[in-house]
């Protein structure tokens, strides 16, 4: 039987009307779920933290960057349904496979990422060694840099502090392998490059010395290195007036040996230069040494530290044995850990001894996971010197050493 014209342009209509409802509908949930939710974190937070920045650019994904379950962090985009962590997500996705599967996943870092930043160096990621480059520039900052949300286990949300921690030397002692173990520890935020902030840029002014500091939660501490600092006078005042609560690490080296390296580098930035020799010596014959030349001033740590001491009392700086950071990494770490107060995390268990490059290595990195060694502009052979040498700058440097040790309260034997 035929039903009347009308009846069935009416229920044509109805289903047009129902149809373009539910299309209607189903985009708006799905945008309502775009713009509002901030409930994209784990079940371990509640859904409605507060989110501090707004991201303008990019294709976030929620990323749980630590493994450490003590200091999770999460990326909360809110601008992007792609909670892949949560029931919600999981319920989206059901619904909407296809979108899900189109959603972009975290693009790799960029290439650039990979070379050495600070001083010496240039050297690029290789498949032996990796440079130093990746650990300066920690994931979850990428991701926080590229403006998404970082937020801590107590919501708080991450955000660029002054520092705790200055690394003030001494340069060619080890205070980039320093630096890069305490990176593993969770507790310890660090700037990459040198920033050179308190010596070359004071005149910038401390916005910009924070905008060149990494992220951090509450409760991290912020480490800064620049070798630098120990050697420029000056620098201890405007440490003091800029961050007088800030603890001090200075780690030492036979300043025989600092010497050398620090003219290797010179050797590896400018070919031309003179003979080690014949830059120490004001005259080869007289035995005199040049005490103002660079790589031989800057081991007269007594002459150095008593600037530092005129305005930090000596509990506000640790000093670590470049030697012992070499042979024995994690008993340094222990006591740095310690004059830092942070639980020992660093263990035995981060290093190990890597043949090749003649030094400790970390086990993990803690972005990547694979072994991670220095990059090449660290731990270079030196050109030989003679006994002769040797033994005059040694003796040079006996006095300056006691008063450093009398300082300091610890005999290095060198
Ligand atoms: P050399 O390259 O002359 O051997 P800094 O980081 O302060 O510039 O110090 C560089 C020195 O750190 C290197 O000097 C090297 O001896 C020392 N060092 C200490 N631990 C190291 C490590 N695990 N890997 C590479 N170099 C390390």
């Amino acid at each position: 039987m035929h039903l009347p014209r009308r009846l069935c342009s009416l229920l044509g209509g109805v289903f047009v009307l129902f149809f373009c409802f539910f299309c209607v509908a189903d985009y708006y949930g799905y945008h309502y779920y775009y713009y509002s939710s901030t409930a994209i974190l784990s079940e371990a937070y509640p859904p409605a933290l507060p989110q501090v920045r707004t991201p303008t650019h990019g294709t976030p994904t929620p990323t749980h960057l630590f493994n450490d379950t003590t200091d999770s962090l999460w990326v909360a985009p809110h601008h992007h349904p792609d909670a892949r962590y949560t029931k919600e997500k999981k319920r989206q996705c059901k619904k909407k496979y296809w979108k899900c599967n189109k959603l972009p996943t975290d693009p790799e870092p960029p290439l650039e990422m990979f070379e050495e930043g600070g001083e010496g160096g240039g050297a690029r990621y290789n498949s032996t060694f990796e440079t130093n480059s990746l650990e300066d520039t920690p994931l979850w900052n990428q991701f926080a840099d590229r403006g998404y949300t970082v937020l801590g286990t107590n919501g708080s949300a991450a955000a660029r502090r002054l520092p705790d921690v200055l690394i003030i030397g001494a340069k060619k002692s080890g205070t980039r392998a320093l630096l890069a173990f305490l990176r593993v520890h969770p507790s310890i935020r660090a700037s990459g490059p040198e920033i050179h902030y308190f010596d070359r840029f004071y005149s910038r002014g401390l916005s910009w010395y924070r905008s060149q500091l990494p992220l951090s939660l509450e409760g991290q501490l912020t480490v800064e290195k620049t070798p630098a600092y120990f050697t420029t006078p000056g620098v201890p005042e405007r440490v003091k007036d800029d961050l007088p609560n800030a603890k001090l690490l200075l780690v030492v080296r036979n300043p025989v040996t600092r010497a050398l390296s620090d003219y290797t580098q010179g050797l590896s930035k400018h070919r031309s230069r003179r003979s080690f020799e014949e830059l120490t010596f004001v005259r080869w014959s007289s035995g005199l040494v040049n005490s103002e030349w660079g790589p031989i001033s800057g081991g007269l740590y007594a002459r150095h530290l008593k600037r530092w001491l005129d305005h930090f009392p000596r509990s506000s700086i640790h000093v670590v044995s470049g030697e012992n950071l070499i042979m024995d990494p994690a008993a340094e770490l222990c006591k740095v850990q310690e004059f830092l107060g942070l639980r020992r995390v660093i263990t035995e268990k981060h290093f190990f001894f890597n043949a090749t490059k003649g030094f400790p290595c970390l086990v993990k990195r803690e972005k990547t996971g694979r072994p991670h060694c220095l990059g090449s502009s660290k731990g270079r052979s030196h050109p030989p010197v003679s006994q002769t040498t040797y033994n005059i700058l040694r003796d040079f440097y006996r006095p300056f050493n006691f008063k450093f040790y009398k300082m300091v309260g610890h005999n290095f034997h060198w």
